[in-house]
């Protein structure tokens, strides 16, 4: 049978899909953009006839309909990333979040957490009837080699990203087609202490260098002041609209890296349809399942590695919080650890965490002499290496835990420094 035939026997309507999931069974939902938001709403159209569907996902780019209240008894939500559509879910004991490094994500779907389906978001497929898993590779495509369902929403507008990134219509059991556009992230707008932090971050990157940017304001704000480097590369967990301007502007062409020479490399993208476009069959750019990009040695396989990451929180030991306020679960360690570690481990690399000072209402101090109690440390202060607020750059690779902490209040907001030298007074017995 040729592979139009067998598409065309598994076409099926939505409804029809999701009439082959049962009670009880478990079901992987794609990352961020890449989520099959027609396969999610024709499941909440058919969840009076189903109790206790587990649903695993990461970033929830949707509004996670199966994780809000009043759904408990048909759905439950287990996070691996939680985001603004599950924070008050999860808070509210309405769903749970399971901590796992990216890099590991798809192996718990080979034993703590078998899938007895998934719900993948695909391209096309081309003359030979490969789909692209597109804008979400990640654990996208172990997903569906490992459950024993696998539907796909297969839609023109997800782009044919290229790498190790495509599943044959012949590993699919039922298809739904749809047009639909890809969900967008539209660039944040960067404050001033934002373009103060990627300035400094900025500093530490020198050409050549291969980056991992994490998501957000100030990841942004370190590609502004990059205009004037040269030779950059990308080994990043994501990517967004930013990268495309400098790889436009010839400040990233990949030609220094020592891995995957001239071409960026990422697990997942999110941006506006310019990047989805800009990724289209694109042969300088390759897609990767995270097991492989985010795995820290194939990460320091790139010399010159710089990761770039935000926190909520870092105290005087440089215990780095990035993924809970107190007991409240805000995001996911994602791939945060596994480009620390992988940085760490590259001939010159250097990893950042970046952070504003304070909250946004400025009544709190994001550096602490010890973190919140429930909150969790999400990059330990054995792994750390710089940390930088507006006000500076903390080195804290090689530092005792008291430098750390002198070095931490120099780079905390003026308002609280006084009080942080009291607690350093009465922490290390000594005077500031
Ligand atoms: N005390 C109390 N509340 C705090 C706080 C603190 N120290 N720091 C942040 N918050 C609150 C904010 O007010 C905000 O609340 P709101 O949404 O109700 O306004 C919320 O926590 C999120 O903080 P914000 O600073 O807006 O987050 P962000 O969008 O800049 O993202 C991280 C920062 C750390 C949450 C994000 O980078 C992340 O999840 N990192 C971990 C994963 C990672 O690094 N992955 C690798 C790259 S993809």
């Amino acid at each position: 049978m040729d592979y139009k035939e067998q598409y065309q026997k598994r076409c099926v309507t939505p409804g029809q899909a999701v009439s082959h999931i049962r009670s009880g069974d478990r079901i992987s939902i794609n990352n961020a953009a890449g989520e099959a938001l027609v396969l999610v709403e024709a499941l909440m159209e058919r969840k009076q006839s189903l109790r206790d569907v587990e649903i695993v996902q990461m970033i929830p780019m949707g509004n996670s309909p199966f994780a809000q209240p009043g759904m408990e008894k048909y759905f439950r939500h287990n996070s691996l990333f939680v985001g603004g559509a599950t924070r008050g879910t999860i808070e509210a004991g309405h769903g749970d979040y399971t901590p796992c490094y990216f890099s590991r994500i798809p192996t718990l779907f080979d034993a703590a957490l078998p899938l007895d389906a998934a719900f993948i978001h695909v391209s096309l497929p081309d003359e030979h009837g490969y789909c692209s898993h597109g804008v979400s590779v990640d654990y996208a495509k172990h997903a569906a080699e490992c459950a024993k369902l696998v539907i796909a929403q297969v839609n023109p507008e997800m782009p044919r990203t290229l790498g190790d990134s495509f599943i044959h219509i012949s590993d699919i059991d039922y298809i739904v087609e749809t047009k639909q556009p890809i969900p967008v992230l539209n660039p944040p707008v960067i404050s001033e202490v934002e373009k103060k932090i990627g300035e400094y971050c900025a500093s530490l990157i020198q050409d050549g260098d291969t980056l991992q940017l994490g998501i957000g304001a100030i990841p942004d704000a370190v590609l502004l002041f990059l205009k004037d480097k040269k030779d950059l590369g990308i080994h990043s967990e994501m990517f967004s609209d930013g990268v495309v301007e400098l790889v436009e502007a010839g400040v990233i062409n990949n030609s220094k890296k020592t891995l995957h020479q001239g071409k960026s490399i990422a697990t997942f993208l999110m941006g506006t349809r310019r990047l989805y476009d800009f990724v289209h069959n694109n042969p300088a750019v390759e897609m990767y399942p995270v097991t492989y990009v985010n795995d820290p040695l194939v990460i320091a396989r790139n010399d010159n590695l710089v990761s770039i990451n935000s926190c909520v929180q870092a105290d005087f030991l440089g215990q780095v919080v990035s993924d809970t306020v107190g007991s409240k679960q805000i995001s996911g360690v994602g791939g945060q650890v596994d480009f620390v570690r992988g940085a760490y481990l590259s001939k010159g690399g250097r990893s950042i965490i970046a952070m504003p000072s304070t909250t946004k209402d400025l009544k709190t101090s994001k550096i602490v002499p010890f973190i919140n109690e429930w909150s969790a440390v999400t990059t330990s202060r054995n792994d750390v290496q710089y940390i930088i607020t507006e006000y500076g750059i903390a080195d804290l690779w090689g530092y005792t835990i008291r430098e750390r902490a002198r070095k931490m209040i120099h780079i905390a907001h003026p308002a609280f420094r006084d009080e942080l030298a009291e607690q350093f007074e009465a922490r290390f017995h000594q005077p500031f």
